[in-house]
């Protein structure tokens, strides 16, 4: 078959890592991609966001499937024009990506589901949001309700950093239209986790979860950035877990949103909070989580155009999907600089050539590096791997517990540079938010 990934980060070289094993895939294009995708594929540069080239794509090369890695084509109905052109493409439509697109939206669906989550408003005149928290004096979280690329949740200790979170949404229009609504929730606590699953519309697959690190500086501290870091599977993870999940939160959303008439086909992304008083969604995103891909794709062990496909045409009862439980860590490896301005075209040292490639080192290092933010530059002493964005590498390192992954992927780390790289040290330390609690 012949594959066509949307994307240019390191969750999109991740699935190309993936798709490229199984035997069902005999070409791949990605529209976008980095260097590392360039090992696998034939990168075609043309920008994941425009629809009607990345269609225009898929009829050239005779695509048999589309895979969509990141939101915004979901949301601006890249499916829907796949599916309008008789090709099919993994992701939700337009509709059913609602679910990331409008947080007031994704909250209804969870209200009307009895989904538990946290108390909420939603808010769309500023005097009115301002009135109702300058009475309720509590912790609050005051979001932007549309799309605004991670950026649009402030979390609010009392009345005065919230009544500015709301001015920064609708009066100073900081994330646009994005912020023309607000939702007020309730702020919870606990460790958080990313929950995955296939789903077809009615039924789904095993979940899978992994945690992720979304600030810059050791300890959870600085600025959130796009992920710092990641590992699967969590080590409180088990099947009551998953049952549980899968029963009060998964179903009964997959469920509501096909009485609504859009049914969720494609990867659902719950992020949860395990609370004391048990899990609760804090958002939906409608794809595959970066960096969450990168070590949940070396976990999956059926093939992944059969889950694809099965999603597509309804056929995920018939369709085992089946993750494995060996632990992997992910570290990212960002430019100095981000999540603020950083610089690019610096030259990487310390990478493999054979990009994750069947029979290349993998084995024998137990790990992997997947490519975000890198660009191969050819010039008189043949062709150099350089920086081309904020998030770098993903290097992944595979172990039998958290610390022997965590201790492989940093090896591995060290013997990779470029000039002012950065990263975390504390990837995959269990301490840290207290991840490895339950
Ligand atoms: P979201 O984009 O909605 O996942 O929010 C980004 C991050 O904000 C989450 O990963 C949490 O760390 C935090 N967050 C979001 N909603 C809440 C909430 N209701 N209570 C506590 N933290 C939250
Ligand atoms: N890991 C967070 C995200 O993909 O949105």
């Amino acid at each position: 078959m012949k594959i066509l990934i949307v994307g240019s980060g390191g969750r999109e070289h991740a699935l190309a890592w993936r798709l490229a094993r199984s035997l069902r895939v005999s070409q791949m294009w990605v529209a976008g991609g980095n260097s590392g995708t360039a090992g696998l594929a034939t990168n075609v540069a043309i920008s994941p966001e425009n629809v009607p080239e990345v269609v225009t794509l898929a009829r050239e090369i005779s695509a048999d499937l589309v895979v969509v890695g990141p939101e915004q084509p979901l949301v601006e109905g890249l499916v829907d024009c796949l599916a309008e052109a008789g090709i099919p493409a993994f992701g939700p439509s337009r509709s059913a990506a609602r679910i990331e697109a409008s947080k007031s939206f994704a909250r209804q669906v969870m209200r009307d589901a009895g989904v538990p989550g946290p108390e909420y408003r939603v808010f769309h005149e500023q005097s009115a949001a301002v009135d109702f928290l300058t009475k309720h004096a509590s912790p609050v979280v005051i979001k932007a309700d549309g799309l605004a690329a991670g950026k649009g949740v402030a979390l609010c200790p009392g009345p005065e950093e919230a009544v500015l979170a709301v001015k920064g949404c609708m009066e100073d229009r900081i994330f646009g239209s994005a912020g023309d609504s607000v939702v007020v929730e309730e702020w919870l606590h606990g460790p958080e986790v990313s929950v995955f699953t296939f789903s077809d519309g009615e039924n789904l697959s095993a979940p899978v979860a992994a945690c992720d690190y979304k600030q810059v500086d050791d300890g959870d501290q600085g600025p959130n950035t796009g992920g710092m870091g990641s590992f699967a599977p969590p080590p409180f993870w088990d099947q009551v877990l998953a049952d549980e999940i899968t029963r009060t939160i998964l179903r009964p959303t997959v469920e509501r949103m096909a009485e609504l008439g859009c049914p969720y086909r494609g990867i659902l992304y719950a992020g949860i909070m395990l609370t004391d008083d048990g899990p609760r969604v804090l958002e939906f995103n409608c794809r595959f989580g970066d960096p969450e891909t990168q070590v949940i794709m070396p976990l999956l062990e059926s093939d992944p155009v059969d889950a694809m496909l099965a999603s597509i045409e309804g056929n995920l009862s018939h369709t085992e999907v089946r993750w494995g439980q060996k632990p992997h860590v992910g570290v990212v490896l960002v430019s100095g600089g981000y999540p603020g301005a950083y610089e690019t075209g610096k030259e990487i040292s310390g990478l493999d050539s054979d990009c994750g490639r069947v029979g290349g080192r993998e084995l024998e290092t137990n790990s992997l590096v997947f490519h975000a933010g890198t660009a191969n530059a050819s010039d008189g002493d043949g062709t150099r791997v350089v920086t081309s964005g904020g998030r770098v590498l993903t290097v992944v390192g595979r172990g039998d517990t958290i610390e022997g992954a965590r201790a492989t992927a940093y090896r591995r780390v060290e013997a990779i540079g470029f000039e002012n790289a950065k990263y975390r040290s504390d990837i995959g330390d269990l301490a840290v938010g207290s991840r490895g609690r339950i």
